[in-house]
């Protein structure tokens, strides 16, 4: 991977005095041309799509099916009219909680390791409609053993709902064999797919997976746009979340035609620069190669993991094997608080980290943890940054921790 003509892309990168970003799995940075689509729509077409037919109108309805096109062929998607543009992956996973027709007492599965936007939809439903709600060990799923799994879809289950890479330690379920597991047992699988999506080449048609939600700021996109597959059968049973203008055919004082898929779940005037640029952010990312990204993070996850072996006072999070841990390394230094940890790290080197839970509290809070430090890396980091962040991090283990 060609990291320096990569950087020349990232506007930070130019900066003298800049700070060494690794935050990525919160959100990204954004090469140039996926600003540029943006700025272009708002320069060039800055008009309203799908719905008049004057010139400038067209030009972006043009430029949305385009995107869409290009979102769908990303993830191996034949039919673009199953990609579904969504504010972000949390509103395409509530999407689904909210318009699948469950019945009371169906079950959901998750695994204890969600993050609160595949959480909390489930809670308020099990309040709200009596929807039951399993767990499963993400780390048993992890490490290939399905048994758990495979009990809980025993007892019946309606919709698997899982975290495809975790957010906390950045290792991976084997989605596809979960897909057959859950297709033999009658259910369906949705998976939140917004720490895959951006570092793995994927195919959903051969995953099987009946429905994935990711968010394109992280994969260079920009903010405020998610995604939502669906196979079309399943999208065809979800009541949308928003209704009105461009999402009906019809309507009289007393009924509405909904209009087929994407269009019925697509109400109101849409992010047309935002899903403009996510078109671009998935050309860059296929010129970049996909097939490329996960041996460059693991190669820096495996610099950082040895850089910082040996540090008494650390406690990494996630499997030993970095290779299994993509582009996340999550720590605790003995007796630090992470907030601290990543507020010092940015004062004394400019590295920017994320610490806390992550949003997602069950699995600190029930482990007695007040969260951890993470640093996330991407396309643009290298070798050089991974070592003089394990600099840091010793420099505040040996004088900081206990
Ligand atoms: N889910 C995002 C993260 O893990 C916000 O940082």
């Amino acid at each position: 991977m060609d990291v320096e003509a990569i950087r020349k892309d990232i506007p930070l990168y130019q900066q003298e005095a800049r700070p060494t970003y690794l935050d990525s799995a919160c959100q990204s940075l954004r090469p140039r041309p996926v600003v540029e689509a943006m700025n272009e729509y708002y320069y060039d077409f800055p008009a309203c799509g799908e719905r008049s037919v004057h010139r400038l109108a067209t030009e972006v309805s043009i430029h949305l099916d385009e995107a869409r096109e290009d979102v769908a062929t990303f993830v191996g998607v034949l039919d673009p009219e199953c990609i579904i543009f969504t504010k972000n992956a949390t509103e395409s996973m509530n999407l689904v909680a909210k318009g699948f027709p469950f019945r009371k007492g169906e079950r959901v599965i998750t695994t204890d390791m969600e993050h609160n936007s595949n959480h909390v939809p489930w809670v308020m439903l099990r309040e709200r409609i009596g929807l039951e709600r399993a767990v499963v060990p993400f780390s048993e799923l992890e490490e290939g053993n399905l048994e758990p799994l495979k009990e809980e879809l025993e007892k019946g289950a309606r919709l698997v709902s899982m975290v495809h890479t975790n957010n906390v330690d950045g290792s991976t379920i084997p989605l596809k064999e979960v897909v057959e597991l859950v297709h033999d047992h009658g259910a369906l699988v949705m998976g939140d797919g917004c720490q895959t999506a951006p570092h793995n080449p994927l195919d959903l048609r051969d995953m099987d997976v009946d429905l994935y939600a990711w968010s394109m700021h992280k994969m260079l996109g920009p903010s405020g746009v998610g995604v939502l597959y669906g196979k079309r059968e399943v999208l065809e049973q979800i009541e949308p979340l928003v209704t009105g203008g461009g999402a009906v055919s019809i309507t009289s004082y007393d009924s509405a035609t909904l209009l087929p898929i994407p269009e019925k779940f697509e109400a109101g005037l849409q992010n047309y620069a935002g899903i403009i640029g996510s078109g671009a952010a998935v050309r860059y990312l296929r010129k970049v190669g996909m097939e490329e990204v996960p041996e460059h993070e693991h190669r820096l996850n495996r610099v950082l993991t040895e850089e910082l072996s040996g540090v008494e006072q650390l406690s990494r999070l996630g499997p030993e094997d970095p290779d299994r841990r993509g582009g996340i390394f999550s720590f605790n230094l003995k007796g630090m608080l992470p907030h601290d940890v990543a507020m010092i790290v940015d004062e004394i080197g400019g590295f920017l980290i994320r610490s806390g839970m992550h949003c997602v509290h069950p699995y600190f809070t029930s482990r007695g943890l007040e969260g951890c430090a993470r640093a996330s890396f991407y396309i643009y980091n290298d070798e050089e940054e991974m070592r003089k962040f394990a600099a840091a991090v010793r420099y505040l283990a040996e004088n900081f921790a206990d």
